[in-house]
């Protein structure tokens, strides 16, 4: 089906647009009081994931509210750990935990590589999105980086220092290697599958790349990152790597079209480590606590830092829950005027 909208996907491909596309991390969640509607008439987190009615709901209310230029499918990275073997809890309040966690090198006798077909739910819900956005805009598939799954894998939940995880690399690199490979090849699988059910364009999200090395994001990371862009080449893709400032350079031979900044990342020095990539990003969540003048000023300023090509509006990581709809709004329908 031919998209109404398809300025996200000329922009990824560096090609010309009227306007600079804008989408939001975490667009779909606990701003929009319609997803909390939502989310009230369901069990917990995992159950609306899982039902691909609900998810296709969530997953179009940016789009119908505050008119973004793409929808990302409503789902959570750590279904692949699941898929692999590894079950996650999303406990209200507190985050993501693992009841049981990989720990020695003969924990890995209980994972397997997953298939596409085994997270047949987040399948079934692209192929409903699809139907649902009836071609309005693309729809934007997403992965964890392999890094960021290992993290949560070997330290059962989210921590401050990633200090377990950073521990199994210094000390077993090579059991590290045997499950940054499975989380790899069970991605590749994901993606595809996510893909072919329909997903435009896709985005992998390293979000706890800032507390390794620039050596060890090389060896433990990028890596990796680098074999799932080298085995996708069907759609475009977007890395975005937060507080991987120090892997910019690295970051630009990767085999991907667009590269994610956060706030801490300069814009004029990004376009000079990364000519070859356009970029998204960056302003920072916070700003949109401020008044609607403040949020215009702030969105201007990014603008104008970016210029008018290679660059689609984002902010440099997801909205924080307690961020005001209109604010968000008026970030959207200013990066829309500009
Ligand atoms: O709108 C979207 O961005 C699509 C949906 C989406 C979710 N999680 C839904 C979600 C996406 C792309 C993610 C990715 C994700 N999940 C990441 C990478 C992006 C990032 O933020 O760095 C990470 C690290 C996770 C793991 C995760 N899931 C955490 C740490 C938490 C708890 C923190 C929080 O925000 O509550 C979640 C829960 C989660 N995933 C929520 C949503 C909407 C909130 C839970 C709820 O509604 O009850």
């Amino acid at each position: 089906m031919k998209l109404q909208n398809d300025l996200l996907l000329r922009a990824a491909k560096d090609e010309k647009t009227e306007r600079t596309p804008v989408w939001l991390m975490r667009q779909a969640g606990r701003v929009l009081p319609e997803y909390r509607k939502v989310r009230a008439t369901i069990k917990d987190f995992k159950a609306l994931v899982k039902s691909p009615e609900f998810a296709t709901e969530v997953t179009i209310q940016p789009v119908d509210i505050l008119g973004v230029d793409a929808a990302i499918i409503f789902s959570d990275i750590l279904v692949i750990p699941e898929a692999m073997g590894l079950n996650y809890e999303m406990e209200e309040s507190k985050g993501p935990v693992f009841p049981r966690r990989i720990i020695n090198p003969s924990d890995l006798d209980s994972l397997h590589i997953a298939q596409a077909d085994e997270l047949q739910y987040v399948l079934d819900a692209i192929r409903l999105t699809k139907k649902e956005l009836n071609g309005r805009v693309p729809l934007i598939g997403f992965a964890g980086a392999p890094w960021t799954i290992f993290s949560y894998m070997i330290e059962g939940k989210g921590s401050k220092t990633f200090s377990a995880a950073k521990k199994v690399l210094y000390s077993q690199p090579e059991f590290a290697h045997r499950l940054l490979s499975m989380i790899t090849q069970s991605t590749i699988h994901y993606l595809k599958g996510q893909i072919k059910a329909g997903a435009d364009i896709i985005q992998i999200f390293d979000s706890w790349a800032g507390v390794l090395s620039p050596a060890q994001y090389e060896e433990f990371s990028l890596k990796y990152i680098s074999q799932i862009c080298d085995a996708i080449n069907e759609v475009p893709k977007i890395v975005f790597a937060k507080g991987a400032f120090y892997a910019r350079g690295q970051m630009n031979k990767l085999k991907c079209d667009v590269i994610g900044l956060d706030w801490n990342m300069g814009i004029e020095e990004s376009r000079q480590l990364m000519p070859d990539k356009v970029l998204q990003g960056n302003l920072d969540p916070c700003a949109l606590y401020g008044s609607l003048e403040d949020v215009k000023r702030e969105t201007k300023k990014m603008l104008n830092a970016f210029g008018k090509t290679k660059h689609i509006a984002n902010l440099g990581h997801g909205l924080y829950p307690d961020i005001e709809v209109d604010k968000v709004k008026c970030f959207i329908d200013t990066v829309k005027g500009y």
